[in-house]
């Protein structure tokens, strides 16, 4: 589909869009345009239209704004030694906004619009993606049930995704810094049978509380574990979860399994065929909170991070519960472990392309 394009004839200065790239932070400066495709119960998906980033005009009275019908994407766009600029794994991003679209009854955007979607915005936006090795663009697909009335009985018959661009910094400034973290057993993220594994606005609105709860703890992040038991680790924040087992050529790494409450990261999905190109064993698995406790302290468990789009790669330092806290590897004060790094280093290397593309996630988007 060619998407309509309508320039935004405010764009933001060279010195402003300058200065924004020099210090982009993590999605608090946007594009100059954005995305825009209405679908409808009677003519499906409308055309592709690319406008002026800026505020939306919706009724007060319509689905999102009451019952939370929306779910969302994040993945980057990073150039490339060629001047080309390509997205990570973009259908995979595409088939995972379908399954949420799905568990919220909300309409299915195909991949290839999806894809186009970035496309068409990247085009527009080509001066917003940042050159250097430690930025890139983050792309936030979105969607919004839009119809009016309050009525329950059945879902939105309408629906508009946008997309939105907004340049993004390295999580990591002066290095890759270990986070303090808290489980969390007076909330849970997510149950069998509702909307963990999906990525809808909802569950991110139920997490604040823990969130806060974490920082009174003087934690950064919050571990969640499973309802029933509050024993089985499932994720840390909005990032999955990988336990480095041993060390060297040996060490084996394992990430929870996805039992339908977890979020299926497509960071952690890489990263297990990236341990194994690096020649480590990697698994899903189970993990419990006295297994990471014991682990850590016989030393079974050298290391354990946190993994996804925004901040790549994040170790994990100090666990903190209300049971006390123990600590992982070299502790808060520590650094990222090698094979933490040894991963990160061939993720990013990837995607930034100054290492091979084995197994063809990167996408050319221009
Ligand atoms: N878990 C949750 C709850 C998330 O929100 C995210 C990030 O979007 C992830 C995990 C990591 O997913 P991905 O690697 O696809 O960014
Ligand atoms: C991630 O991409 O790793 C995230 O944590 C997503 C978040 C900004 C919703």
């Amino acid at each position: 589909m060619a998407f309509a394009v309508t320039r935004n004839t405010d764009l933001r200065s060279d010195v402003d869009r300058t200065a924004i790239l020099a210090e982009p932070g993590f999605g608090t400066h946007f594009t100059d345009h954005m995305v825009r495709i209405d679908w409808t119960a009677a003519s499906g998906w409308g055309e592709g239209q690319v406008v002026p980033y800026g505020p939306l005009t919706i009724d007060p009275a319509c689905a999102v704004l009451h019952y939370g019908q929306e779910i969302f994407e994040g993945l980057k766009a990073y150039h490339q030694p060629d001047g080309s600029v390509a997205a990570f794994r973009p259908q995979a991003n595409a088939a995972r906004m379908q399954r949420s679209a799905r568990r919220m009854a909300m309409a299915e955007l195909p991949t290839e619009l999806f894809v186009e979607s970035l496309a068409a915005l990247v085009q527009a936006d080509r001066s917003w993606v940042p050159e250097t090795i430690d930025k890139s663009l983050y792309l936030r697909p979105f969607m919004i049930a839009t119809q009016t009335g309050l009525g329950v009985n059945a879902p939105s018959q309408a629906y508009t995704y946008l997309l939105i661009a907004s340049p993004a910094g390295s999580y990591f400034k002066g290095g890759v810094k270990p986070v303090t973290v808290w489980l969390s057993t007076d909330y849970t993220r997510a149950a069998p049978g509702g909307t963990g594994e999906v990525k809808c606005g909802g569950n991110y609105a139920a997490s604040f509380a823990a969130t806060a709860q974490a920082a009174e703890q003087g934690c950064d992040q919050v571990v969640w574990l499973d309802a029933a038991e509050h024993r089985w680790v499932e994720e840390m924040g909005s990032n999955n979860l990988g336990f480095v087992y041993g060390s060297g050529p040996g060490a084996r790494i394992v990430t929870p399994a996805l039992t339908g409450t977890l979020l299926p990261g497509i960071t952690r999905d890489a990263l297990l065929q990236v341990a194994q190109d690096l020649g480590y064993a990697a698994e899903e698995g189970k993990v419990s909170v006295e297994e990471w406790r014991d682990g850590c302290a016989s030393g079974a468990i050298t290391e354990v991070f946190g993994c996804g789009t925004a901040a790549v790669v994040t170790p994990i330092g100090e666990v903190r519960g209300v049971d006390g806290s123990f600590s992982v590897g070299d502790g808060a004060a520590g650094g990222a472990g090698p094979v933490t790094t040894a991963l990160r280093d061939r993720l990013v290397g990837i995607q930034t392309g100054t290492q091979p593309d084995p197994h063809g996630w990167m996408h050319t988007l221009t």
